[in-house]
């Protein structure tokens, strides 16, 4: 089945995909048809103009068809290209990661104002808990160019596609992936960890967006009954981990930032900051190990 798409030049067919999405639940169909046109035809912004007259053939016309049927079915676009965009760098995704979201860029500039307060060379090993495709840790470390990180997950086959992501980002030789249940086969002192676990309470993930419930990996998802399940796991391995003066950053859904910095208290971690994302939703509780020496930040 072609959909429509064979004969019609390429710059008819990006439209007549866009239009094709517009009649599903799609809030952006032109961004959408771009984006999998330019997938399909293998071709950037500046391709898809320079051929945009070129005409369609039957097999691009079929894949073009497949496309549209499955963004139309609620699959992500990010899924169907199989990589996104985070922080600018093009993160490969498998079944088993969450496709990395907007706000979770927030734990990355979090971070990094506390790395540029002075003393950046003193954030030298940072610990991304639950890395999935390696998102925040190679967002990073594309920015710290001295630091060094581990990235943990409980699936293997996310932190081979995080492996492969530094890989393809030139970040191999600072990073190291481990496989284990939050931050427990880690070794200590981290001068920062970072974490954006699983947080949905778990009667919830029924009524998520088709986008979401039915193409996340659930164990990405799940947070447990009250969706606190992994900060309660994770807080205190994470609390022992830290040097003095170290810095603690939860990524946190909407409304858990008063509990998780209630756990982060605890554990006996200064609760020092939370940041909001760009819609006003505080998204991420900062915790610092306080001490009497060895503070970089306060
Ligand atoms: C919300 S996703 C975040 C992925 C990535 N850090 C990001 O921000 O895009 C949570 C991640 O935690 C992992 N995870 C779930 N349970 C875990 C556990 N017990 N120990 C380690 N990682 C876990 C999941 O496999 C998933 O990759």
């Amino acid at each position: 089945m072609s959909g429509g798409f064979k004969g019609l030049s390429v710059d008819a067919a990006r439209r007549h995909l866009a239009s094709l999405l517009k009649q599903t639940s799609t809030d952006s169909p032109e961004l959408d048809a771009r984006l999998l046109i330019g997938a399909v035809l293998d071709l950037d912004l500046t391709g898809l103009a320079t051929s945009a007259s070129r005409i369609i053939d039957e097999q691009e016309a079929g894949r073009l068809a497949d496309v549209a049927r499955r963004r139309g079915a609620g699959e992500p676009v990010a899924r169907i290209i199989g990589f996104k965009e985070f922080w600018g760098l093009p993160l490969r995704l498998s079944t088993t990661t969450l496709v990395p979201r907007p706000d979770t860029e927030t734990v990355v500039e979090a971070a990094l104002e506390i790395a540029n307060t002075g003393e950046a060379d003193a954030i030298a090993r940072i610990a991304d808990i639950g890395t999935g495709t390696g998102a925040i840790l190679l967002a990073l470390l594309s920015e710290l160019p001295t630091a060094s990180g581990v990235g943990t997950d409980i699936d293997m086959a996310a932190l081979e596609t995080a492996a492969d992501n530094a890989r393809q980002l030139g970040l191999a030789n600072r990073t190291t992936f481990i496989h284990c249940s939050y931050a427990q086969a880690l070794q200590g002192p981290f001068d920062l960890i970072v974490s954006n676990p699983p947080y949905i309470p778990s009667r919830e993930i029924a009524g998520l967006a088709i986008e979401v419930r039915d193409h996340d990996p659930h164990r990405a998802l799940d947070g447990g009954a009250d969706g606190l399940d992994a900060y309660r796991a994770l807080i205190p391995q994470a609390a022992l981990l830290l040097r003095t003066g170290g810095a603690l950053l939860l990524e946190v859904g909407q409304h858990q930032d008063q509990d998780v910095g209630a756990l982060m208290q605890a554990q006996g971690l200064r609760l020092a900051a939370t940041k909001a994302d760009l819609a006003g939703i505080p998204r991420v509780v900062i915790g610092q190990k306080w001490g009497p020496a060895g503070s970089f930040w306060q």
